[in-house]
């Protein structure tokens, strides 16, 4: 059947109006193209009884805050960017299994925005979760940390009730949606990021210094990658170490992993065939401007067997 953008538009901005009536209702979002549809959404048919913010919780990419702090404020939406980096990082202090890291992040993430709901007095959360979320969660390939209800998670425990406007669309209708909503396309040709971020790209322990290295990683990788448009493409810091030679001396550093697929949904995926040109100019640069990585790998499975991320 072929997707009526216009008509999807129509009928969830019809449900959001009746659902949130005279009540008040906040969206958080990343800068990526699900939760901003949603704010861009929201703001549309709630005017100022919605507050868009933004979580930072220290594992976002290179100034995203302030990017789409700017891009937002072009279209009219005040983003109100919440500092919280200090208590992502004392919750995921420690913590090595993914599950784990998963639930932590879930964890503080409610919480956070519970209270911003509370000052805020909001009744609602409008959260971006598109099909393949629920697709996933249900088989069991993963918990994914914005599908409340499917892994029973009680929203009143957190003192909220959701709204999942994108829920029955996958990816390619919600860039769309995105951009039949005014959105530019920095935003709706966006390469997708998870929920929680850069913990999905830390394989092992998630700290500030680690972290620092897999969001510098991914610059690099992003930066000559971009010009193959990949469906999604990143860089990896591993829990292994190799020896290697830094600055003329023998280091036992770091492994970055260089990731990039193309999809249509993230379901299934393959690698990029990425030209050995570009990977070696990547190389390069990653092992130069960052004196701990020591090895740098170019990931070749395809999902299935592997997923997109590594946790
Ligand atoms: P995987 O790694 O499961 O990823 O093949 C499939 C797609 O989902 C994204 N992803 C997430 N998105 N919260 C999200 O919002 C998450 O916890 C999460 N885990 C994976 C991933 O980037 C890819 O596009």
């Amino acid at each position: 059947m072929v997707f009526n953008t216009k008509k999807f538009i129509e009928r969830e901005k019809e449900r959001l109006r009746k659902k949130v009536g005279k009540e008040k209702a906040i969206v958080a979002t990343s800068g990526g193209v699900d939760s901003t549809a949603c704010a861009m959404l929201a703001h549309q048919v709630l005017g100022n009884k919605v507050k868009v913010v933004f979580i930072d919780d220290g594992l976002m990419r290179q100034d995203e805050g302030k990017s789409v702090k700017a891009l937002l404020k072009k279209k009219g939406i005040n983003l109100l960017i919440l500092n919280k980096q200090k208590q992502f990082f004392s919750a995921l202090k420690g913590l090595t299994d993914p599950e784990e890291k998963r639930k932590a992040f879930r964890d503080i993430f409610y919480k956070v925005l519970g209270k911003a709901i509370k000052d805020y007095k909001a009744r609602f959360l409008i959260q971006g979760t598109i099909a393949a979320d629920i697709l996933e969660t249900k088989k069991k390939i993963k918990t994914q940390h914005n599908v409340l209800s499917q892994i029973k998670i009680n929203p009143a425990r957190y003192g909220l009730e959701i709204i999942e406007p994108l829920k029955t669309i996958y990816k390619p209708q919600v860039r769309l949606a995105a951009k039949a909503l005014g959105l530019p396309s920095q935003i709706y040709k966006r390469m997708p990021f998870p929920g929680p971020g850069l913990l999905c790209r830390v394989v092992d322990e998630v700290t500030p210094v680690r972290v620092k290295i897999v969001r510098e990683a991914t610059q690099i990788v992003e930066k000559y990658l971009k010009a193959l448009k990949p469906f999604q493409a990143f860089a990896v810091l591993l829990n292994d170490k190799a020896t290697g030679l830094s600055k003329g001396k023998r280091l036992f550093g770091n492994i970055i992993v260089i990731r990039s697929v193309e999809s249509e949904d993230a379901l299934k995926a393959k690698p990029t065939e990425i030209p050995y040109s570009v990977l070696n100019k990547i190389q390069k640069e990653l092992t130069k401007t960052i004196p701990s990585v020591v090895k740098v790998l170019y990931d070749l499975t395809p999902k299935p067997p592997s997923t997109i991320e590594y946790i």
